[in-house]
């Protein structure tokens, strides 16, 4: 069995990508490497790795004709709200064109895949009052982000009814994990805590910290991808999360008792596009028979270990 990856070079990709090659697939990575490095592929000697952007339509093209894979889990993104405001055409080349092209390659191909995975985000519930989040509660997408993650689901979707094809679509809540990269003011919150709390650097709060957010482990994530996989899931969206809703201010709280250090905390105003509160319902998962094995202390005191 091959399996493609996109972004597989990156924080959450690399993990897949092990796991995949543990579980005895051959696997193929394209990453531009903009945010991921090779050295986070542990197997990398066992793993055909592409430098190319996804949005390089002709490559993409050539390398499904070339590669064949059974397997295509879209983890390619530019992954922040935040950033998709500060540049939302390069964040929809991405976020949405590169996934709608490769599509639309694997229908007039008639490639015979076992399943196409695509990973959109929680943000696409917006700002709407009820919670937990359902996978059939309703969204209200506010940022180019949200947008462009909501409408790569519903083509992600209606292609596989459409065609017949296999496909199914993931929201990840809030990931955390090693090899999530601090580097940009963009990076998810966990990785830049992290960051400042190794280097004794000042942290920026945006907002009052009563924002909420369901931090997942990304070994758990990685279970609940697999059991997808597992059970052929298709033609549906299905939450990715802990189920726990968290404060920034808790998260932050409960971190600087894990590390035994004090923060420098800067106040900022609050991010445009910012979704207030977030707590996923994982009804759906749990079906799957997925169990969380990283509560959140757990997770975060083996993130600060270091993998
Ligand atoms: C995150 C993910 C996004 C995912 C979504 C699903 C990242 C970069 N973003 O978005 O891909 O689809 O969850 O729920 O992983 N904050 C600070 N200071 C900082 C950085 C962040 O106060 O230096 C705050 C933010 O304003 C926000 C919270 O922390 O309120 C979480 O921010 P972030 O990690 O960027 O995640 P989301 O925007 O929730």
């Amino acid at each position: 069995m091959k399996a493609l990856v996109t972004g597989g070079a990156g924080f959450i990709g690399s993990h897949l990508v092990d796991h995949l090659v543990e579980s005895g697939f051959e696997v193929v990575v394209v990453d531009n490497l903009s945010m991921g490095a090779i050295s986070n592929i542990k197997y990398w000697e066992q793993v055909t790795i592409y430098v190319a952007d996804v949005c390089d339509d002709q490559f993409m093209q050539q390398l499904l004709a070339d590669e064949r894979p059974d397997y295509i889990y879209f983890l390619a993104a530019i992954a922040s709200v935040a950033d998709s405001i500060e540049r939302p055409a390069e964040t929809h080349a991405v976020n949405h064109t590169a996934v709608f092209n490769l599509l639309e390659h694997i229908r007039q191909i008639r490639l015979p895949i076992k399943q196409f995975l695509f990973t959109s985000s929680a943000a696409v519930y917006g700002n709407l009052p009820e919670l937990p989040k359902r996978e059939d509660s309703r969204v209200a997408p506010v940022s180019p982000y949200a947008i462009d993650k909501y409408a790569t689901e519903r083509f992600v979707l209606a292609y596989g009814e459409l065609y017949d094809l296999p496909t199914v679509c993931v929201r990840f809540f809030n990931v955390y994990g090693p090899r999530q990269n601090p580097s940009s003011p963009y990076s998810g919150v966990l990785s830049i805590l992290t960051d400042c709390l190794k280097n004794q650097r000042p942290f920026t709060l945006f907002g009052d910290g009563t924002q909420t957010r369901d931090f997942v482990y990304v070994s758990d994530v990685i279970k609940a991808l697999w059991l997808i996989t597992e059970h052929r899931v298709q033609h549906q969206v299905i939450n990715i999360a802990n189920g726990l809703e968290t404060s920034l201010n808790g998260i932050i709280q409960m971190y600087q008792e894990i590390a035994g250090q004090q923060l420098e905390i800067k106040q900022a105003e609050q991010r445009g596009g910012e979704v207030d509160h977030s707590v996923a319902s994982i009804g759906k998962l749990a079906r799957l028979n997925y169990k969380s094995e990283w509560p959140l202390r757990r997770g975060l005191t083996k993130y600060w270990e270091g993998e």
